[in-house]
């Protein structure tokens, strides 16, 4: 047999607030670099031209420290993987342009990449965890998307359900803000749920048809209750915070878990990979696991570092798409919106 030769990946990923180079040989992670944008903080979510201006910052020394951790130079390096889209315009740009550049100075083939595909094929980098067998279910949940994927192999994927307005880690991070939690608050949410009842308010879940789910009536129903709670007792927040917690935790879950089981069920599918941010919320791993258990799905959740943005995931894509000779042309611009 003919030994394949390895090939090393550099992938790049700048569709939101991360600045995230990644490389890969073969399907084996030997770097995963990330610069978080701590300026959105002191504005409670993402200011898409503040963000494009710190990617321009980043880019650089992140794709540097990518490069020097894996141990390689850069022209060991075989191809260049960039997400495409979807995300904020300005952010998409500069991680375009710069894996545009890299791969003409190099003359190295360019790969574009879907970033929902590449949460999705995140499963498949190896990390000693099984691959999800096809077909599966791709449960994406991050504060950009919200939607449940029929894959059916690598790159034959069809949307058949997802959110009609807000993400669920924006409403997450929404419902955070007007509790007085940090941004992004999904983790202080998931941290104070844990001492708090699920039950001890009771919040009302969306009818919506089919296999979608919406997210902003909840949020204005939760700004709406503490609002009125706040008129009869100022300190209602604090004195009930991690029950507030733990109640919009469960709701928040129940929506898309509720989905998630209609979805199998309609499909026949037993098998579930799940990614996005609200993929670490430690209440909706607990209930795939033990829903899990009762029903005999199987259950893919990866490893933290390839469940937020990343590069890694991005690689991942770029590595599949390599053996297939599936390259970008130089003309493929950065778009906002991409279907999967
Ligand atoms: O995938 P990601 O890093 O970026 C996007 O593509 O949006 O997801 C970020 C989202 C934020 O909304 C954040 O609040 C949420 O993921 N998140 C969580 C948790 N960790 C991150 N939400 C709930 N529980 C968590 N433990
Ligand atoms: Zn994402």
């Amino acid at each position: 047999m003919i030994e394949q030769k390895p090939c090393y990946i550099l992938a790049i990923e700048s569709s939101c607030d991360d600045t995230a180079a990644a490389v890969l040989k073969n399907d084996v992670v030997l770097s995963n670099s990330i610069a978080n944008q701590s300026i959105h903080e002191a504005y409670g979510g993402v200011v898409p031209e503040l963000a494009s201006r710190a990617h321009q910052q980043n880019i650089v020394p992140v794709v540097d420290q990518a490069i020097k951790k894996a141990g390689i130079s850069k022209e060991d390096l075989n191809a260049i993987a960039f997400t495409r889209g979807p995300g904020l315009l300005g952010s998409l740009l500069v991680g375009t342009s710069f894996a545009k550049s890299l791969s003409m100075g190099l003359s190295i083939p360019l790969i574009e990449v879907n970033h929902l595909q590449g949460h999705l094929l995140s499963h498949f980098i190896a990390d000693g965890n099984p691959n999800p067998q096809f077909p599966f279910l791709g449960i994406t949940v991050s504060g950009g998307h919200t939607q449940i994927v029929k894959v059916t192999n690598h790159f034959t994927m069809e949307e058949i359900g997802r959110t009609q307005d807000d993400a669920i880690g924006e409403a997450f991070d929404k419902c955070g803000k007007v509790l007085g939690l940090g941004y992004p608050a999904g983790p202080h949410i998931d941290r104070l749920a844990k001492e708090g009842n699920p039950t001890a308010f009771r919040f009302p879940i969306p009818k919506v048809e089919g296999l979608n789910v919406s997210y902003s009536g909840f949020k204005t129903a939760v700004i709406n209750f503490l609002h009125k709670n706040k008129q009869n007792n100022e300190a209602f927040i604090e004195e009930n915070l991690a029950d507030l917690c733990a109640s919009i935790q469960y709701t928040l879950i129940e929506i898309i878990f509720t989905k998630i089981v209609k979805a199998l069920e309609q499909t026949g599918i037993k098998e579930i990979a799940i990614g996005g941010g609200v993929a670490a919320n430690s209440g909706l791993r607990e209930k795939l696991k033990t829903t899990a258990i009762e029903k005999g799905w199987t259950v893919h959740i990866p490893p933290f570092a390839f469940t937020t943005d990343n590069a890694a995931m991005i690689g991942i894509v770029g590595y599949l798409k390599y053996r297939q000779e599936s390259y970008a042309r130089l003309d493929q611009a950065a778009t906002a919106r991409l279907p999967i």
